[in-house]
């Protein structure tokens, strides 16, 4: 197994120490090789993607990845910042599937800012489309018009083939999800009233259905689900939409679960290769103070046993050991409440080793 390690900026270079760490600790053979990413690779080699990064992730048969991004690369030419590196990466690798769990951990109910009723037990899967989108499309840019004031231009868009391919990822995902004889269920998310290319989406997606009698399918606007999400999110299993609105909805799923620092994410292509990821950004307010969760991007190391190298022992032991730390009362400053103990970044990433045996 090859994995090439990018921990990238801010607190990336420290939460992924200690998922490192956690892999290590369970003896598999694997290679970990690391090159930098991001601002790291601007500084590196003058580019957030430099070409010996791409050269190792191309090779890897999977990639771990902590975060880009800190606002001193803020006044940088656009294609240099910190963000093109991992819009590009993830291009380049045709990651075009988002996987991002929001799974509520019964000890962290209390962290989360909704009633303990609402979401204790949640357990979605939210798959976002990650190459096309609105993010993508063509033309883009700012110009001037010809009375001078300045005009913004994206381009929203997904063609038949994107929107089936991320649409059976979720059908697929939903048959496995599915417990103790329960209707798989997939909501797809849209806002086919307003916009053409999610009136497309919508047709696709129920087009793609009819190949999936088992999964019982819901269509809903992105407005509602914004609204749902907080409301009752328990109603929700597998959710499947496009890059703009997965990109919002799940970083509000994420706040269900207490701390954006417990949410890890998987972006996989066709072949099952991935980059794993936490949801969250490489917070510069609290990097270098070894202060950071680095749960999610642990967690994130146990998705990449799971889908790329279909190790599910394994992976469970990784998820089991993160329990265990929490029900020991191991936290970071992001989800501690009172009663528990307050640790750093390695001191978590020691005590889910410590849990792993
Ligand atoms: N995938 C990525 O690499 C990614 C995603 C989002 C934002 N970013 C970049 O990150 C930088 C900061 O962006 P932001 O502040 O909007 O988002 P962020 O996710 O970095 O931080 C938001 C808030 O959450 C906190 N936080 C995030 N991760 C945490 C963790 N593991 N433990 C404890 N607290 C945590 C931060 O301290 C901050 O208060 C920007 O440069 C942005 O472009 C990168």
């Amino acid at each position: 197994m090859k994995i090439a390690v990018l921990p990238g900026d801010g607190i990336g270079p420290e939460i992924v120490a200690q998922a490192v760490k956690v892999l290590n600790a369970l003896n598999l053979s694997i290679s970990m090789t690391e090159a930098p990413i991001g601002g790291a690779g601007y500084e590196a080699a003058g580019d957030p993607l430099p070409d010996a990064t791409l050269q190792l992730a191309k090779e890897a048969d999977a990639v771990l990845l902590g975060a880009v991004g800190d606002w001193k690369y803020d006044k940088l030419e656009r294609h240099l910042r910190p963000e093109r590196g991992l819009l590009r990466i993830r291009k380049e690798l045709n990651l075009f599937a988002n996987l991002r769990p929001a799974l509520l951990y019964p000890e962290l109910a209390n962290a989360s800012t909704l009633k303990p009723e609402v979401v204790s037990g949640l357990d979605i899967m939210i798959v976002r489309e990650l190459t096309g989108d609105i993010y993508f499309g063509q033309p883009r840019g700012i110009s001037t018009l010809p009375n001078g004031e300045r005009e913004g231009i994206n381009t929203m868009r997904y063609c038949e083939s994107e929107i089936r391919r991320i649409g059976r990822v979720a059908f697929d995902i939903a048959m496995k999800r599915r417990k103790n004889n329960q209707k798989a269920k997939v909501c797809s998310v849209d806002k086919a009233n307003v916009l053409e290319t999610t009136e497309l989406w919508r047709q696709v997606i129920i087009e793609l259905s009819a190949e999936y009698p088992e999964v019982e399918l819901s269509h809903m606007y992105v407005d509602n689900a914004a609204m749902q999400l907080i409301r009752a999110p328990k109603q929700f299993d597998v959710m499947v939409t496009g890059n703009i609105f997965g990109d919002i909805l799940s970083d509000e799923a994420s706040m269900l679960t207490g701390s954006i620092g417990m949410l890890p994410s998987a972006s996989l292509d066709a072949n099952n290769k991935g980059m794993y990821e936490p949801s969250h950004g490489s917070a510069p307010d609290i990097a270098g103070k070894d202060i950071a969760n680095p749960l999610a991007t642990i967690l994130s190391a146990s998705m990449m046993l799971r889908y790329t190298f279909s190790d599910e022992t394994n992976a469970l032991k990784i998820e089991d050991a993160v329990k265990k730390a929490l029900a020991l009362g191991y936290r970071t400053a992001d989800i501690v409440t009172d009663g528990c103990k307050k640790v750093g970044c390695s001191e978590m990433g020691d005590a889910v080793v410590a849990a792993l045996n």
